[in-house]
């Protein structure tokens, strides 16, 4: 019974797009209680607050961070902000769940990291992809060589932006830490790290990549992403095996369906099942949380439960997004920002 389950107090730091989705997120979970919200302007936090149901709203950043009745933070702040943020809110003996991509760079991650370990708190990237079922599923089904051996793998993501809002390489708003991440983060999820890469990155005049393509080698695979802030992707992902082929469709970061054709299928009788599996998965989707237009995002929840599954148990890590493939990440992450190309 969900009552005897141990509730999990939430904190949000930021009001933005993707709080909003996270806190229609928590909505639907009864073990989640949703406890403080933080702004930099208190009269965003009273109307957050209001809106989505939170108990309480700090008028400033360091009460929020003091509050004694939060077990978590989700840190839903710009980019740039993000290492500050973590390190605040672990200062303060809180469990972190920091937005993607975790900081700027491999350093500010590192310092967040080592932090978190030798506090003993639990500190996890909100790479909400991982959790998302279609995702995972595919995962098995390559593990279990159903698509029998991988050949390829190929994402192209991103989404049109205004580049004169791009700034600074140092605000973190370049195509490879927007949108390239969750590309990066899907092939080490599936394959884990790879052993060489290659890129060609385009650049605005102030040294921002807009426009960037990496290959990614595996000993016997090849994964191709091209990720791009200057222009819109299919946002699609296909995996080719020696037996049959994936496809993810848009948006591939929380897709909601999934196309297999194994050519082992009538076999082992999978395709059914996973007909099934996926069919069930899609339902409770549709008329989830009707009174909100925002779409329901299914990775988020999973996330949000994974996190209060690592809490009960004292974990400091989740085993589905581990800090040490973050870090990996992002030290690939820095090598291809930093290219020359
Ligand atoms: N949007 C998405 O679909 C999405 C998806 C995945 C991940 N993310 C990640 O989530 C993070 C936030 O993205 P977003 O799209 O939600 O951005 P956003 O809509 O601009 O929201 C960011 C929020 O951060 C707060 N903020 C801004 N500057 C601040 C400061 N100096 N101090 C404290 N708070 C500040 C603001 O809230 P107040 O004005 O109330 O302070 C703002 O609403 C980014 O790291 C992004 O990569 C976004």
């Amino acid at each position: 019974m969900t009552s005897d389950i141990q509730k999990i107090r939430w904190g949000i730091l930021g009001t933005g797009k993707i709080a909003e989705n996270f806190a229609l997120s928590l909505t639907g979970l009864e073990s989640a209680v949703k406890q403080s919200v933080a702004s930099r302007n208190p009269h965003n936090a009273v109307r957050f607050s209001q809106q989505f149901g939170f108990a309480n709203a700090h008028p400033t950043l360091q009460d929020f961070f003091n509050d004694p009745e939060i077990d978590v933070i989700y840190i839903a702040t710009p980019t740039s902000l993000h290492q500050e943020h973590c390190l605040m809110a672990l200062n303060s003996g809180k469990a972190i769940l920091c937005e993607k991509p975790f900081t700027r760079s491999w350093e500010e991650a590192y310092q967040v990291v080592e932090q978190s370990r030798s506090l003993g708190l639990f500190c996890m990237e909100a790479m909400w992809m991982r959790f998302n079922p279609f995702i995972q599923e595919c995962k098995q089904l390559i593990q279990q060589k159903y698509i029998g051996d991988i050949c390829s793998l190929n994402a192209g993501i991103g989404y049109k932006k205004d580049l004169a809002k791009l700034g600074q390489p140092e605000d973190g708003r370049g195509a490879m830490l927007v949108f390239g991440c969750y590309a990066l983060n899907l092939a080490f999820f599936l394959f884990g790290e790879p052993q060489n890469h290659q890129c060609q990155v385009i650049r605005t005049d102030a040294g921002v990549d807009v426009n960037c393509a990496v290959i990614l080698g595996y000993p016997n695979h090849t994964v191709s992403i091209t990720a791009t802030i200057n222009g819109t992707q299919s946002n699609d992902v296909h995996i080719v095996g020696t037996d049959g082929c994936i496809h993810i469709p848009s948006p591939f970061i929380d897709p909601t369906s999934m196309q297999v054709i194994s050519n082992q299928a009538q076999e082992i009788g999978l395709t059914e099942r996973i007909g099934r599996k996926l069919g069930r998965m899609a339902k409770p989707l549709t008329g989830l949380f009707p009174q909100y237009t925002n779409p329901v995002r299914i990775g988020l929840i999973r996330e949000a439960e994974e996190t209060m599954r690592c809490l009960r148990l004292g974990l400091t890590e989740s085993p589905i997004m581990p800090l040490n493939e973050s870090l990996a990440i992002h030290q690939l992450l820095d090598t291809i920002q930093s290219s020359s190309h």
